[in-house]
This record gives C-alpha cells, sequence and structure tokens, in this order.
C-alpha cells in the first residue's frame, strides 16, 4: 500500500482537543525516542482511533481494526529514529497536532519521502516501511497523533505488543 500523505486529516475540533490535553505521562520503554511524553490507551484516543478507521481503511483500501493510539509531546531535543512498527500494526498513521510556528520544520520520513505535514495532516503508510526523523527537534515542542491499525480479516490478528514505537 506504500505512503499516503492526506491533508486534513484530522477534523478540527479534533485537532483542538488534542492540542488541549495535558497530563502525560514519559513513556520509558523504547529507545526509538527521547524529550517525548506520552499518552496512550486512554480516552480520548481510545474513540478517535475507532471513528477514523474507516478512512484509514478509505486510504489504504484494507479492511482494518484498530490496534492501539499514541499522542506524542516532544520538547526540543526530542527524537524520534527511524525504524518499522513490527508486531502488530498493519497500516500505521501519524498525523501532525500543534507545533509553535506556520510551517512544519520537523518532516516525517517513510520510506525514504520527506512529509511536512501542517496540523491535522497524516501521513497514512504500510507499518513495514522505514519512518521517522533522522534530526533531534530544534524547536520547543512538537505534538503528533500516531494511530495504528491491523488487518481485520478471520484470524488476522496478531498479539498486542501495545509498546511498539
Ligand atoms: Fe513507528
Amino acid at each position: 500500500m506504500g505512503a499516503t500523505k492526506v491533508e486534513g486529516f484530522l477534523a478540527r475540533a479534533d485537532v483542538a482537543l488534542l492540542a488541549s490535553l495535558e497530563g502525560y505521562r514519559i513513556f520509558a520503554g523504547s529507545p526509538s525516542y527521547d524529550n517525548c511524553a506520552v499518552l496512550m490507551g486512554r480516552p480520548p484516543l481510545s474513540e478517535i482511533i475507532e471513528r477514523y478507521c474507516g478512512l484509514v481503511e478509505e486510504t489504504s483500501g484494507l479492511r482494518l481494526k484498530s490496534r492501539y493510539a499514541h499522542l506524542r509531546h516532544y520538547t526540543r531535543g526530542g527524537t524520534f529514529g527511524l525504524h518499522q512498527d513490527n508486531g502488530g500494526p498493519t497500516v500505521s498513521v501519524s498525523v501532525t497536532i500543534a507545533y509553535p510556528g506556520g510551517v512544519d520544520p520537523w518532516p516525517l520520513e517513510v520510506d525514504g519521502e520527506m512529509y511536512a505535514l501542517a496540523p491535522g495532516s497524516a501521513v497514512v503508510f504500510d507499518s513495514l516501511l522505514v519512518h521517522g526523523r533522522r534530526k533531534s527537534l530544534r524547536y520547543d515542542w512538537h505534538r503528533q497523533l500516531i494511530l495504528h491499525y491491523a488487518r481485520n480479516a478471520p484470524g488476522g490478528l496478531e498479539a498486542p505488543s501495545g509498546t511498539a514505537p
């Protein structure tokens, strides 16, 4: 399925809600990122991942089931190393939520392509494609929503990993 950029993927009300959320816990289980607080597995993420499943199915051309979502709040020096989402998801969606300034200066790389994403815009991609950011965050903060879906086919769900980057 490759990777597809979707402008305006997330509704403005959802962008505003996720931009305003506070109360993160620090995620300390992965070497893929530093200086990054993560919210996962709680409302409203569990509701949002379900609600956007149809749009991700349409974009990917696959029948999907929701798996897990992360909301990440990076601070200066934050990293998100190049990696693959092994061990569960079929389709990954990276949605930019908010950052200071008018142009995304911290593009996401997927399969060798660079994607600068305005708030609400996303890249929908095959979870096995290499993705991440080659440079650390050079400005004060950046907030990103990541959604993971698995193929919804008889016997097609793998065991949840929950901690995949
Ligand atoms: Fe990932």
